[in-house]
């Protein structure tokens, strides 16, 4: 059965059946909303329902805590429709171009760069243009037919291959995959790209980026684009880690102070050893952050990172007065690993 629905503040609407997620919809109509995990677990897709009915399922409650069901919030990729709806949402117009494609690709390298991280650079066709934007992501399509995500942290500029950042763990998949089962010209397909997180061209504000772990893929990818763009912004780069080994690709930060007016940079370790000879910033990522700002009304703030800290980063800051447009962030949830 199908219902209409219209989004507000830009009274666009398209029609929507009652099998498939309201995000689900708006893409077949051709329109752009926010999104990340696809899967009820990272808040980016959140709509406040202001007239009719949905049918919700899987909602993580770090996605959207009980204040927000309670103000009406709902999430769109697990959310139907029972009823014609009308839903408070921002679309992301400026994604109406990208063409969500699936792609062959040759593993190049596989690089350990910190003892839980991975660089791995997929090759592309020569003949076959991929265009993202800075902060997106692909899904790895393993033959066995499991799904893995990951950050793209290159930028857009550098084409002909995609690079990722991928962290090892204990009983990972993707770890198996990459240290036991995948080597060197595999060929990997993908789709992409995917999510919606991106720096807002429309703005001129101060940036703050929180980068927690492989988080610093897709930040990268952002701050590298900007660099190759000339974008002068005040960029805050808040980058946190367990210990000094996870600030891998130590020399991109210096790089950027260079090529990015307005750029600072502070690393922040959150279980550094007497082995670390760490002098700098310690404890939460997010807590350096609040730390240093009193009040965040005039900034945007990038997040990246496990849900944990971006959930605390969105709850914290808005005390701070960041209003809730000037958060964007990408979690690794589960569902991020396996959609
Ligand atoms: S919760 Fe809907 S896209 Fe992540």
């Amino acid at each position: 059965m199908a219902f209409n629905v219209v989004l507000q503040p830009s009274g666009l609407q398209f029609s929507a059946t009652d099998d498939v997620s309201i995000l689900k919809s708006a893409e077949i109509a051709g329109m752009a909303l926010p999104y990340g995990c696809r899967g009820g677990s990272c808040g980016s897709c959140k709509g406040k329902l202001l007239t009719g009915q949905l049918e919700r399922e899987d909602e993580d409650p770090f996605a959207l805590s009980e204040d927000d069901r309670a103000a009406g919030f709902a999430l769109l990729c697990v959310a139907k429709p029972r009823s014609d709806v009308t839903i408070e949402i921002a679309e992301v117009a400026r994604l109406a171009d990208i063409v969500v494609k699936t792609m062959p690709s040759r593993i190049t390298t596989i690089e350990r760069v910190a003892p839980d991280v991975v660089l791995v650079t997929l090759k592309l066709p020569a003949a076959e243009a991929f265009d993202f934007r800075a902060g997106q992501y692909i899904e790895l399509m393993f033959k066995d037919g499991e799904r893995r995500a990951f950050s793209l942290a290159n930028p857009p500029h550098q084409t002909g291959s995609v690079q990722l950042q991928i962290r090892l763990a204990e009983n990972s998949y993707s770890t198996r995959m990459f240290t036991e089962v995948l080597k060197e010209r595999d060929i990997l397909r993908f789709e992409g790209p995917l999510g919606t997180f991106q720096r807002n061209p429309d703005s001129s504000k101060p940036m703050i980026m929180v980068a927690g772990g492989t988080g610093f893929a897709p930040i990268k990818s952002m701050l590298d684009d900007m660099a190759y763009k000339g974008i002068e912004r005040e960029v805050h780069l808040y980058r946190g880690s367990r210990d000094r080994t996870g600030l891998y690709l130590s020399q991109l930060p210096e790089q950027w102070t260079a090529s990015l007016p307005g750029f600072k940079y502070v690393p922040v370790l959150s279980d550094a050893t007497p082995a670390c000879a760490w002098t700098g910033r310690t404890g939460f990522v997010h807590q350096a952050v609040l730390d240093d700002f009193a009040n965040l009304s005039d900034f945007e703030v990038y997040v990246c990172g496990a849900p944990v800290m971006v959930d605390a980063a969105r709850r914290d800051f808005a005390a701070r007065g960041l209003p809730p447009e000037a958060f964007f962030a990408d979690a690794f949830t589960p569902a991020t690993t396996k959609k």
